[in-house]
């Protein structure tokens, strides 16, 4: 298969790198700098490409603008932002940079299960404001304590590897992975009614969709450990934050280290802004792929799969 691809358009903050690479090849490459919906519907029908992060909703009705569109090119991993049953349907490509952003991902999982343990943010925020408090901020050692990992797969395994170093026990859960592929990077394969009651820590590293909507929930929680921590820098929504809230608020969870989130930005008022404000959330604002290298490999990444489309040769990502 062959693209023409004459113009792009890139719609959210994506490594220049990107147009840079995209240029050099002679495509034309429009950045659309806090477009609103209405520029964006008006104006996509000019493009054969539409690259995009997170912030961008490649929704139905984007698709149904944009009559040119041959592809959407996602500068990341998470497809959650983009209809791709609409583009199917629609005929347009959707293709991410699978692998781009693990590291950053697996890393920031691990800052945050540390900074969580040892109450880091909120020690820190309390010496910025003058107070020399050593008491408040007793933590627990990871050494010994057994992290689940739902969601075994390119992130789940780099973190699994990362905390043992630390001296955590791993176990975790994966429809599609067998317990002697788990085996292979020490994790121990169970079934999530055998993870509840086991676990010190559980983090979630699965796509979102519907089998994974609030695959933490009010139930889960209510057969777990009292002192369970929860971490999410997968997808918001995997999390049912109600329940979460909830059990923080009566004691049934010790903590939770969150990235993402079902509002991103979250307004004021809603669950969201309430877990977020919670004294023992340790939270930061999508910041998992947030890192130079990163963001300079999925920028290449995705321009470099588009040139590989463009000039005929075998696309991955697709
Ligand atoms: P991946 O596809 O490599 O792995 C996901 C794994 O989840 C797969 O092995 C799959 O079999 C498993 N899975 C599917 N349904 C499941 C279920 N019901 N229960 C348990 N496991 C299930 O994906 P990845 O690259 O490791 O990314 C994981 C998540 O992290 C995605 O949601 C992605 O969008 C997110 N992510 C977030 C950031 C960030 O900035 N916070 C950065 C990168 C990726
Ligand atoms: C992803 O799925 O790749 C992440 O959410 C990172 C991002 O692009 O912001």
């Amino acid at each position: 298969m062959t693209l023409d691809i004459q113009q792009v358009l890139i719609s959210d903050p994506v490594d220049p790198v990107c147009s840079q690479i995209l240029q050099n090849h002679g495509i034309s490459v429009t950045y659309a700098r806090q477009w609103t919906k209405e520029r964006l519907l008006q104006e996509i029908q000019n493009y054969e490409v539409l690259i995009v992060r997170s912030e961008t909703k490649v929704t139905d009705e984007v698709l149904a603008a944009a009559t040119k569109l041959r592809l959407v090119g996602r500068a990341g991993t998470g497809l959650d932002n983009v209809d791709i049953s609409a583009a199917t349907r629609r005929g347009v490509l959707v293709m991410n940079t699978p692998g781009g952003n693990t590291m950053s991902a697996a890393e920031h999982t691990c800052a945050m299960i540390a900074a969580l343990s040892r109450h880091i943010p909120q020690a820190c925020a309390a010496l910025k404001n003058g107070v020399w408090d050593r008491k408040t901020y007793m933590g627990n050692e990871l050494h010994g304590k057994t992290l689940a990992i739902l969601g075994l797969g390119r992130i789940g395994r780099e973190v699994a590897i990362r905390m043992q170093a630390f001296g955590m026990k791993t176990i975790g859960y994966d429809p599609v992975i067998s317990k002697e592929s788990a085996a292979e990077f020490k994790v121990d394969k169970m079934e999530l009614e055998e993870i509840w009651p086991l676990a010190d820590y559980i983090s979630v590293h699965t796509p979102y969709m519907p089998q994974t909507h609030h695959l933490i929930n009010a139930e889960a929680l209510k057969r777990c450990k009292s002192t369970v921590r929860i971490i999410n820098i997968a997808r918001g929504g995997i999390v049912d934050e109600a329940a979460l809230l909830d059990a923080l608020i009566s004691d049934r969870c010790k903590g939770a280290a969150l990235d993402v989130f079902v509002q991103e930005p979250p307004k004021e008022g809603t669950t969201t802004w309430q877990l977020i404000q919670h004294p023992r959330v340790v939270c930061t604002p999508h910041l998992g792929a947030s890192t130079v290298e990163a963001q300079e490999r999925v920028a290449r990444e995705i321009a470099e799969q588009l040139i590989d489309l463009a000039e005929g040769r075998q696309a991955v990502g697709i």
